[in-house]
């Protein structure tokens, strides 16, 4: 029995020495290169410092205590052991699959969201995987760290050996040991000092965050609430010289005086306000309305002034782009009802697959070949694989439509618009989330979202109305203008049938609406209905069938809400309603699990390679899946006769990384580009197809529906001037006038959040072709990259200082570089401050 206790308590110190110890060798491995080699060597000793403490004290507390000091030791060591077990196991669980450090507060948010469980979940064979290696090689090394650590620590305190070691005749002779114990103590003493004296003098950044080590890293990610590091407290534009009188101040309602500091209520916004408009409303700030609307206990809120942001930029003041004038002029363009989709890790280059690109060269080269055959048999599946975004973008992808694979093609929607018809398709959108929800705020609400951890946005007040706030509006102006007000009569281009009607707004997907608390978010930004899995799935739904397939931990499929989506359109007409309807599609969601039914096609090159590919193959089915169900969405409207009056905004949420693309693949704490380039269209079939390039973000989406809804004459006078008035409340620019990327020395800066939200911002401009991700704490590197000389970021300049990025940027890239480089440092910063303020966030 001793002995099976001494092999087991050997094992769990193992198990602890090979958890620490791997769990630092793969941190340090994820870091190496972003530091100077020499420092990196001269510090190494310095990042084991922890641990080695640590397996010192369960070394005390295991071998070297007795009686009841002996078994609290133990059970302290066992827990501790196993808690490290666990968490080694997780993050080589998480490297290996997205090649990125997990962070312990961001498991913890997912983990106690009942739907975020199954995201975790996902993970779990790798985390086997990793969990059996470490068991395995603690039990391979238990009697050599055994060894080892017991042969130093008898020479260090000259005590005889541990008689149960020398009765199993592992250990050397006593003798021996004895002789060595004092150079080695003397070494130990000499480098205990060395190491101390090298921790004392390094920098805190990076060596800090490189010395983590679990299980210290997770208590303190636990109890620290997430670090937000880089606090300026008081904080004022930093590029003063730019906003001098007069320079941004170019707008207020009401009147044409730009200096006008009070501003005039606007008209529409005497009566009672629906929810999102309280900064118009006169009774503000007193709010006694029983709504914690902040998140601490602020009583003077702050609000969004357009007027003092000298960030933004507005092109109102331009012309429409001509087509588009001359076509509105030429005919009428109703749009009744407004549908937005947003697409689930819509990466701009599925939206459609264009020969060429960096993707379809990546999916080629899996085949490493020449041989034209072979080539040829992989466009041709490829030229299958977005047919519909073809059609709606009017981007061709390129490829040679081949005869023999038409299989879908007799059933494929048809685009009905006539030749040079079909809306404006804008290539260059980043999104200004890589986070789904807070992207979405961004696309409803024309928000820029907050750059803190998770969706804090749900339980604060959100700074600008929501699409569906404005519709909502709209609707409260009709009870008493059309019939009373003379004024609000006058006909618009015969399209006076439409103006009556009210807005209804409902929300649709075929996933879970209860992730992180999507549900309240919706109802916050004003959808009236929400249609989700909880709806669909529940034996007494409408359409409720047996065997629905659940396609990934979230829920089902895209086709389950195609019978609400009928009945959504039917009801609207039946009931004289104009419709905002909104769609998130999903099956392009991690896993991209698609139907069992459902034919998957290899896209990559089969063989040995393919594993490296699975990810980027499956997503790759998943986006051929949505495309076709696109379509049908599309072909719903044409059923019902209603595609020339409806806008249908196509917009993804966020990119998505693979392997194929960075070294760290997936959204989280990953600020690669292709995880930013999304889709955005504005379809209509009565509008001109106009392909524009504008390095805008999604921010740009509600400005351009209003300006689209005014100019094409779709709302009565009353909502017009309250339209046109708040047009000139956002941040973003209309898309369909020419995108301004400077104005008087200042930029249009772009800002996109990181997933999680609060550790890192992409910052970007539509004036230069640089990009800057920006750490907001200590734990993440600086990144620059040229769009204009590398475009997919293959080769990002990286530093841990600022001023060390500085040099290396102008020396590759030039002095102006450097100088923008130092600018959207300060730019990005303000931003992030000038963020929590609008959300009234502390
Ligand atoms: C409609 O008229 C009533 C009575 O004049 C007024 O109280 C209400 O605020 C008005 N509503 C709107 C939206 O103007
Ligand atoms: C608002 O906050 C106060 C104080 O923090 C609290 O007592 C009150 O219950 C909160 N009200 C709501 C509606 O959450
Ligand atoms: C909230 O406001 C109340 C009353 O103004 C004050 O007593 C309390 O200290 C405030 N709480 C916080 C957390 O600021
Ligand atoms: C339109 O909506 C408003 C406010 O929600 C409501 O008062 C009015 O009765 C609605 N009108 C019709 C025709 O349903
Ligand atoms: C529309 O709804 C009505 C019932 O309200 C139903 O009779 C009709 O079949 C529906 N039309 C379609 C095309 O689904
Ligand atoms: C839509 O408009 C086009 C072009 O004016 C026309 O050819 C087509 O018939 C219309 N479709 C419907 C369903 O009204
Ligand atoms: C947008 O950015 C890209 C990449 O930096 C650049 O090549 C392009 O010229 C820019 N487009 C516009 C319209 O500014």
């Amino acid at each position: 029995m001793i002995i099976t206790r001494q092999s087991s308590i050997r094992l769990l110190f193992s198990l602890l020495a090979v958890c620490v110890g791997l769990s630092k060798g793969l941190h340090l491995l994820q870091h190496a290169s972003s530091i100077p080699r020499a420092h990196f060597v001269i510090y190494f000793p310095t990042f084991f410092i922890l641990e080695t403490l640590l397996c010192v004290s369960a070394w005390v507390l295991l071998f070297k205590c007795t009686g009841l000091k002996s078994i609290l030791g133990t059970a302290v060591t066992v827990g501790i052991t196993f808690l490290s077990y666990i968490l080694c196991a997780s993050q080589i669980g998480f490297y290996l699959v997205t090649g990125n450090e997990i962070r312990w507060d961001a498991a913890k948010a997912a983990g106690s969201d009942p739907e975020g469980v199954g995201l975790l979940l996902s993970g779990l064979k790798s985390f086997m995987g990793a969990a059996s290696l470490l068991l395995t090689l603690s039990w391979l090394l238990k009697n050599g760290v055994y060894f080892v650590m017991n042969h130093w620590f008898s020479a260090l305190f000259s005590s005889p050996s541990i008689e149960t070691a020398d009765a199993e005749g592992l250990l050397p002779s006593s003798p021996r040991k004895a002789s060595a114990s004092s150079p080695i103590r003397l070494w130990t003493i000499m480098a205990a000092v060395t190491v101390a004296t090298l921790r004392l003098t390094r920098p805190q950044v990076p060596y800090n965050h490189l010395s983590g080590a679990i299980p210290f890293t997770f208590f303190q990610e636990l109890r620290a609430s997430p670090k937000q590091g880089h606090k300026t407290g008081e904080h004022a534009f930093p590029l003063a010289a730019l906003v001098g009188e007069g320079h941004f101040k170019v707008w207020a309602p009401g009147t044409s005086d730009s200096k006008s500091e009070s501003r005039a209520p606007p008209a529409w916004s005497s009566g009672h306000l629906p929810p999102g408009f309280e900064r118009w409303d006169e009774r503000m700030p007193i709010r006694q309305t029983g709504e914690n609307d902040t998140l601490g206990n602020q009583t003077t809120p702050s609000f969004y002034s357009p007027m003092d942001d000298p960030l933004r930029i507005t092109n109102l003041d331009q012309e429409i782009l001509e087509p588009l004038a001359r076509a509105l002029k030429d005919h009428k363009v109703p749009i009744t009802h407004v549908i937005l989709v947003l697409m689930e890790s819509a990466r701009k280059d599925i939206f459609p697959l264009k020969a060429g690109s960096h993707l379809h060269e990546e999916i080629l080269s899996s085949y490493n070949t020449r041989n034209p055959k072979v080539l040829q048999g992989a466009n041709e599946k490829l030229s299958s694989l977005t047919p519909v975004a073809e059609k709606l973008t009017g981007e061709s992808g390129g490829f040679m439509k081949s005869q023999t694979i038409s299989r879908s093609q007799a059933t494929e929607w048809e685009n009905a618009a006539a030749p040079g018809m079909g809306g404006i398709n804008i290539d260059g959108i980043l999104t200004g989330s890589t986070l789904s929800f807070k992207s979405a705020v961004m696309n409803y609400c024309g928000t820029g979202p907050l750059p803190v951890d998770f969706m804090v946005e749900v339980k604060a007040k959100n700074y600008q109305p929501c699409i569906m706030q404005l519709f909502d509006l709209f609707n409260q102006l009709k009870e008493n203008s059309t019939t009373n007000n003379p004024r609000f009569q006058r006909p618009h281009g015969g399209l006076e049938s439409i103006h009556d009607r009210n807005w209804t707004s409902v929300f649709l997907q075929s996933i879970t609406g209860l992730y992180d608390d999507q549900d309240k978010l919706n109802e916050k930004m004003g959808f009236q209905k929400s249609i989700c899995r909880e709806q669909i799935e529940e034996d007494d739904a409408k359409h409720f069938h047996p065997g629905m397939e659940e396609i990934n931990y979230f829920g089902y499929p895209e086709y389950e809400v195609y019978p609400y989506l009928r009945d959504v359109v039917n009801n609207t007409i039946k009931n004289n309603e104009r419709l905002f309807l909104s769609h998130f599609t999903s099956t392009t969601h991690h896993p991209w699990g698609t139907p069992k039914d459902y034919p998957v096609e290899q896209y990559f090159a089969a063989g040995g390679l393919m594993a490296k590919h699975e990810d980027m193959n499956q997503y790759l089915n998943a986006v051929r899946y949505v495309d076709t169900w696109l379509g049908d969405m599309m072909k719903v409207l044409d059923e019902f006769e209603i595609a020339n009056e409806t806008l249908v905004v196509f917009v993804g949420d966020h990119g998505q990384a693979f392997n194929e693309d960075a070294p760290v693949s997936g959204t989280y704490e990953n600020g690669h580009i292709s995880n930013f380039r999304i889709p955005l269209l504005f379809r209509h079939p009565l509008l001109p197809k106009l392909q524009i390039t504008a390095n805008a973000t999604s921010m740009s989406v509600v400005p351009t529906i209003l300006d689209l809804l005014v100019n094409t004459g779709s709302l009565n006078e009353m909502d017009s001037t309250a339209a046109l008035d708040l047009m000139n409340e956002y941040e973003g620019q209309s898309l369909i006038r020419p995108y301004q990327a400077t104005h008087n020395g200042r930029q249009a800066w772009n800002f996109g959040i990181v997933n999680p939200g609060g550790t890192m911002l992409s910052v970007g401009s539509a004036a230069v072709p640089y990009r800057l991700i920006l750490p907001l704490n200590e734990d993440f590197e600086y990144v620059f990259s040229n769009l204009d000389t590398d475009p997919n970021e293959l080769t990002p300049l990286r530093g841990w200082s600022l001023d060390e990025l500085i040099t290396s940027v102008q020396r590759v890239h030039g002095d102006k570089a450097g100088t923008w480089l130092a600018d959207a440092e300060k730019v990005g910063k303000y931003w992030v401050e000038e963020q929590k303020r609008r959300w009234n966030y502390q």
